[in-house]
């Protein structure tokens, strides 16, 4: 008889928890910085409700706002409710509020004052006695990365940072990691400073997704797919990261940021470690990140820059049959800005897997529809016995992750055309998360505030991936700020032309999800 925990192909030195039951939080409270900002009332709060309501935190599980505003606990707790109503995923259930609003404080205050912290810390301890917190307090820096060094000497210089007998306390630090490479080694320098390695959860949301875990799933749990997750197979890997909204209400934050180091630096990055990694020993933090630092470290940029990259901004258009603004009438934007709103780069991995095969990145704001994928797009058959007719239609094999909106993972394969002569053409073949599961995914949010609650670090890149990201990027940023003005490209098309100008020199174009 096969015992289920020696079967074969499993390992029974690996840690034996079984990994379906739900993990549930101890006793613990959480302190956002910045509680008043966009972040935290579309995701955050409603991440800790639907968290709640799904009975994964505990009973005594306080909620603590820190802001500049001049409101009682029972304004935050308003705040918190219409943001809940708004936004939450789950159902709306009353008695789930209740216990959860009976946890909810806040202290008004700024950042560079001393009584504030001083207050912040009697609420805390209060928390402890009250609601039996135990000690255990996640500090979450909700806040624009110039407040994150005032907001860590006053945590240190409050005690908050300090852990109390056998309570926890640790630090969730949303990105931007610095703005280049001294800056984040700076950063990271000044977070160490306060807080131990294991006590400092990084943020990137896309790790949070179901779809991107699903990666890991995909690749590692099945036979069909890792033989042909190489050179030998694979022409090349085009990860799109496409959003319809122009920057919003967000001009404060991305003019002079731009969409390189919005989202390529952190979540397209990481996408490229998760699609190129090797197998690591365990889903355990350090071997996992082990082997997407291998991969980071082992990106190369192309040799001309001019040639590899591009970088555009969007001007006036038509979205979804509505007229937009061009990016320098956005509220809030310098009118003379070179900021990009979209960025393209082609890279290669140096590694016997990938030698070869270009992984190319794109990512930009306005255009013709929101889909985040990762297409493994696969090397024509050596060999084709048909006429040349009979596959003038036929284009490459390709596996596409659909990390969103449309979560899922499509195939495009060649099949006979029905009828009487041989004509091969391009079809497909599909996996929807939708269709094939009967619950709906957690947001990304849930599930990482619950793993820092928990103390579980997989999902949260370390330092050093911080850092290999910022030495990918930071020569690209220079030679585009040598360049001056990005190139434009009209709001809802498919970004600027010089994007598909890079390609077609390779022979290839941009898949049009
Ligand atoms: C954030 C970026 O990290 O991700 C935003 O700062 C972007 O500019 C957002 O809009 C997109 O997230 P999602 O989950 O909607 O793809």
């Amino acid at each position: 008889m096969t015992d289920a925990r020696t079967a074969p192909g499993t390992n029974p030195l690996r840690d034996s928890r079984d990994r379906r039951l739900p993990r549930i939080a101890g006793p613990c409270g959480l302190v956002i910085f910045g509680v008043t900002g966009d972040l935290a009332r579309k995701k955050l709060m409603p991440a800790v409700y639907d968290l709640s309501q799904r009975g994964l935190l505990p009973p005594g599980f306080s909620l603590v706002g820190f802001a500049r505003r001049d409101w009682a606990d029972q304004d935050f707790s308003q705040v918190v409710h219409d943001a809940v109503r708004a936004r939450s995923r789950t159902p709306f259930s009353e008695a789930v509020w209740e216990q959860l609003a009976e946890g909810l404080r806040f202290v008004p205050g700024e950042f560079d004052d001393d009584a504030a912290f001083a207050r912040l810390r009697t609420v805390v301890e209060d928390l402890d006695r009250q609601r039996g917190t135990g000690g255990n307090h996640a500090f979450y820096l909700s806040v624009p990365p110039r407040s994150f060094p005032v907001v860590l000497k006053q945590l240190h210089r409050s005690g908050l940072a300090s852990r109390e007998g056998t309570g926890w306390r640790r630090l969730v630090v949303e990105k931007p990691f610095g703005h280049d490479l001294a800056s984040a080694r700076e950063l990271d320098g000044l977070i160490g400073s306060v807080f131990p390695t294991e006590g400092v959860f990084r943020i990137d949301h896309y790790l949070g997704k179901e779809t991107v875990q699903n990666l890991l799933a995909l690749r590692f749990a099945n036979e069909l797919f890792e033989p042909v997750w190489n050179a030998h197979h694979v022409d090349h890997v085009q990860i799109t990261m496409a959003e319809d909204i122009g920057i919003g209400g967000r001009a404060g934050y991305y003019d002079g940021i731009g969409a390189a180091r919005d989202v390529i630096q952190n979540h397209l990055l990481q996408l490229l470690a998760l699609t190129a990694m090797e197998e690591p020993v365990s889903f355990d933090a350090d071997a996992l990140r082990a082997e997407k630092e291998k991969v980071l470290s082992a990106v190369r940029l192309p040799d001309d820059l001019a040639l590899g990259a591009a970088r555009g901004q969007y001007t006036a258009g038509w979205q979804g049959g509505r007229e937009v603004v061009g990016y320098l009438d956005e509220e809030g934007t310098d009118p003379g800005s070179t900021t990009e709103t979209y960025a393209a780069l082609r890279l290669n991995v140096e590694t016997r897997r990938w030698a070869g095969v270009p992984f190319y990145l794109r990512t930009g704001k306005r255009l013709g529809r929101r889909v985040t994928e990762i297409a493994v797009v696969f090397s024509r058959a050596p060999h084709l016995p048909f006429d040349h007719s009979a596959t003038k239609e036929l284009g490459q094999n390709a596996l596409v992750i659909r990390v969103q909106p449309d979560e899922g993972v499509t195939i495009r394969f060649g099949s006979k055309v029905p009828g009487t002569s041989l004509e091969v053409r391009d079809v497909t073949m599909d996996f929807g998360y939708g269709t094939s599961f009967t619950e709906s995914s957690p947001e990304a949010y849930e599930r990482l505030i619950l793993d820092v609650l928990l103390g579980d670090p997989p999902l949260f890149p370390r330092h050093e991936e911080v850092d290999l990201s910022w030495r990918i990027l930071d020569p690209v940023i220079d030679h585009w700020a040598r360049e001056g003005a990005p190139e434009p490209y009209s709001a809802g098309t498919w970004g600027p032309p010089s994007a598909d100008a890079m390609m077609a020199r390779d022979g290839r174009a941009w898949r049009r999800p």
